[in-house]
C-alpha cells in the first residue's frame, strides 16, 4: 500500500511542471498554515519578494501566486502571508512594507523584539515573553497604582495622593507585609481597663496643638522602617523616647533604639515579620532600650523576615533599674544607658481624653488599619477613600503609630474638618514630612480604638543631669 502511493506521487511530480508545483504546494501550505519561521527569520536580507515583483504585482491583496522557494519550501509575499502563523519570504517586511523583520516567535516592546523566555518588571508585575509571541504578565494588584493616585486626586476627598519611588514595584501584599507590622492586640488586651480621667472640670481643650510646639527639642522626628514590618517597636520606641523628653525636662532627650527591640524583644514577638505593642511595652519596663545612637536600626536587606542576633545585654541594678553589660553595637558611640517604662495604660476611645492626655503627658501610641490607599498619602486630612485599584480588594492590616497633636481646618464650603496628627515610621519623605494627618473624633481606621501611654522610669538621679555611662564606656 505504502509502495503503491510512492510510486503514484512519483508519477505525478514527473507529470506536473515546476510552477503547476509549487501551486499545488501552495494550496497545501496555506491550507495546513504550518509556522515557516519557527526559528526565527533566516537571510531577512535575501532576495526574495524582490524576485517575484520582476513577474507578478505582489506585496499587497491576496495573490497565492506570489511565491519563491525558500529553503526546502515556498515562501508568500502578498499581503495575506503576515497572519498569526507567518509564512511570509523574509524579505516581506523590509521589500513590501518598509520596516524590519519581526522576530518570530518573539515579543514586541517599544518597537523592539524579544526572545521568548525574556522578561520586563510592569511596576509590580513580572511579564514574560511566551513561545506565542505574547506576553504574559504577573495580575498582582501593585502598592502603587496610577489609577488609584489619579482617582484620590481627582475626587474630593480631602487628601492627596502621591507616588512613592520606595513603594513602586511592590505589591499590596508585600507593602501590607513588610511595611506595617503590629499584631492586633488579642481580646484580653484589647478589653484591658481604659484608665479613668476626671473630666469633670471640662478642660479648656484649644482646637490646635501640636506637642512638638509645646514641647520644643523634645519631639522626636520620624523614623524609617524600611522593609521591617516592626511597627511595633518603632511606635513603642518613639512614643517612650518623646515621653522621657517630656518628663526630665529635657535632661535627657533620648532617641530610643527600635532595633534593641527587634533584636532583644523576643518573647512572641518576630522582629522584622511583626510583634505586639503590649510586648514592646513589657520589655521596656522589664528590660529598658538602649539609644538609637548606641544601637542604630539595621533595615534587612534580603529577607524580611530575618531576625538579627541580640547585641545588648543589660543586669539589674536594684529597685527594678538596669545597667548595659555591653558596649554598643557600633565604633562610635559610647551611650550605653538603659531607658526603662513604667507601665503601660490604656486610653479610653473618647476624643476629648485622648486630646487631654496628649497636651498634659505628651504622644501616645494608636494602632491604625491600613488599606492600600494609605501609601500613598502626601498631604491633607486623611480618611479611607475606598478608592482601589481592584473595586474587590479591601486588604488591609494593622499598623501602629504615634499621636503627636491634633487641629482643624475649615474647607471652603465653610465646613470643619478635625484631624489628629500623627508620625508615621515611614521615613520622613512620606506624607508631610513623614507625619500624617487623619479624620479625627470618627475613629477613622480604627485610631481611636486603643490608644497607649506610658511613663519613662525616670530618678531624682536623671533629673540632675549626671545620667552615668556604664559598663562598656570606652575612654
Ligand atoms: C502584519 O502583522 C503585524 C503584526 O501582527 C501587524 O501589526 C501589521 O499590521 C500586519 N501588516 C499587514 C500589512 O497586514
Ligand atoms: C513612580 O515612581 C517610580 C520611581 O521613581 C517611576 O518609575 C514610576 O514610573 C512612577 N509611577 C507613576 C505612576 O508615576
Ligand atoms: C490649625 O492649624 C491648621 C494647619 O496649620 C491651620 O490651617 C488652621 O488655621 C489652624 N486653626 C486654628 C484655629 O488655629
Amino acid at each position: 500500500m505504502m509502495r503503491l502511493v510512492v510510486v503514484v506521487s512519483a508519477v505525478l511530480l514527473l507529470m506536473v511542471d515546476s510552477s503547476m508545483m509549487e501551486r499545488i504546494l501552495s494550496r497545501s501550505r496555506r491550507e495546513l498554515a504550518s509556522p515557516l519561521h519557527t526559528q526565527g527569520i533566516r537571510d531577512a536580507s535575501g532576495s526574495y519578494c524582490q524576485k517575484t515583483q520582476e513577474r507578478l504585482k505582489c506585496c499587497h491583496g491576496r495573490n497565492d501566486a506570489c511565491t519563491v522557494k525558500y529553503l526546502d519550501t515556498i515562501c508568500y509575499c502578498d499581503q495575506f502571508c503576515n497572519r498569526t502563523v507567518s509564512d511570509c519570504c523574509p524579505d516581506f517586511w523590509d521589500h513590501c512594507l518598509g520596516i524590519p523583520a519581526p522576530i518570530i516567535g518573539s515579543c514586541k516592546r517599544d518597537g523592539q523584539w524579544f526572545h521568548s523566555g525574556a522578561t520586563y518588571k510592569d511596576n509590580c508585575n513580572l511579564c514574560t515573553c511566551g513561545k506565542n509571541g505574547q506576553w504574559a504578565c504577573e495580575q498582582h494588584v501593585c502598592l502603587i497604582e496610577k489609577s488609584m493616585i489619579d482617582a484620590v486626586n481627582r475626587g474630593n476627598y480631602g487628601w492627596k495622593a502621591a507616588n512613592y519611588s520606595q513603594f513602586w514595584g511592590m505589591s499590596l501584599d508585600e507593602g501590607l507585609r513588610y511595611r506595617l507590622g503590629t499584631r492586633r492586640p488579642s481580646h484580653s488586651i484589647m478589653s484591658m481597663n481604659e484608665i479613668q480621667m476626671n473630666m469633670d472640670n471640662n478642660p479648656h481643650l484649644p482646637s490646635n496643638f501640636s506637642a512638638a510646639e509645646k514641647w520644643p527639642g523634645k519631639i522626636h522626628e520620624p523614623l524609617d522602617q524600611g522593609n521591617c514590618a516592626a511597627s511595633w517597636a518603632f511606635s513603642t520606641a518613639a512614643v517612650a523616647s518623646d515621653r522621657i523628653s517630656i518628663q526630665s525636662m529635657g535632661h535627657m532627650t533620648p532617641q530610643l533604639s527600635p532595633q534593641n527591640l527587634i533584636s532583644c524583644d523576643r518573647r512572641n514577638q518576630d522582629g522584622c515579620a511583626g510583634g505586639r505593642i503590649d510586648g514592646a511595652w513589657w520589655f521596656l519596663r522589664r528590660r529598658g532600650v538602649v539609644t538609637e545612637e548606641c544601637y542604630p536600626f539595621n533595615p534587612p536587606q534580603q529577607t524580611p523576615a530575618e531576625i538579627t542576633r541580640c547585641m545588648m545585654q543589660s543586669r539589674s541594678v536594684g529597685r527594678g533599674k538596669r545597667q548595659a553589660t555591653t558596649r554598643c553595637p557600633n565604633g562610635y558611640s559610647y551611650h550605653n544607658d538603659i531607658y526603662q517604662s513604667t507601665p503601660p495604660y490604656r486610653l479610653s476611645s473618647n476624643e476629648k481624653e485622648i486630646m487631654k492626655e496628649i497636651m498634659e503627658n505628651g504622644p501616645v501610641q494608636a494602632i491604625l488599619e491600613v488599606y492600600g490607599d494609605f501609601f500613598v498619602y502626601k498631604t491633607g486630612i486623611y480618611r479611607h477613600t475606598g478608592v482601589s485599584a481592584v473595586s474587590q480588594d479591601r486588604k488591609h492590616g494593622t499598623h501602629s503609630v504615634r499621636i503627636t497633636g491634633w487641629g482643624e481646618e475649615r474647607d471652603y464650603t465653610g465646613r470643619t474638618h478635625k484631624y489628629w496628627i500623627a508620625a508615621n515610621s515611614w521615613g520622613k519623605n512620606w506624607g508631610e514630612n513623614g507625619y500624617f494627618r487623619i479624620a479625627r473624633g470618627e475613629n477613622e481606621c480604627e485610631i481611636e480604638a486603643f490608644v497607649i501611654g506610658a511613663w519613662g522610669r525616670i530618678t531624682m538621679e536623671d533629673m540632675h543631669g549626671n545620667h552615668h555611662h556604664h559598663h562598656g564606656r570606652r575612654k
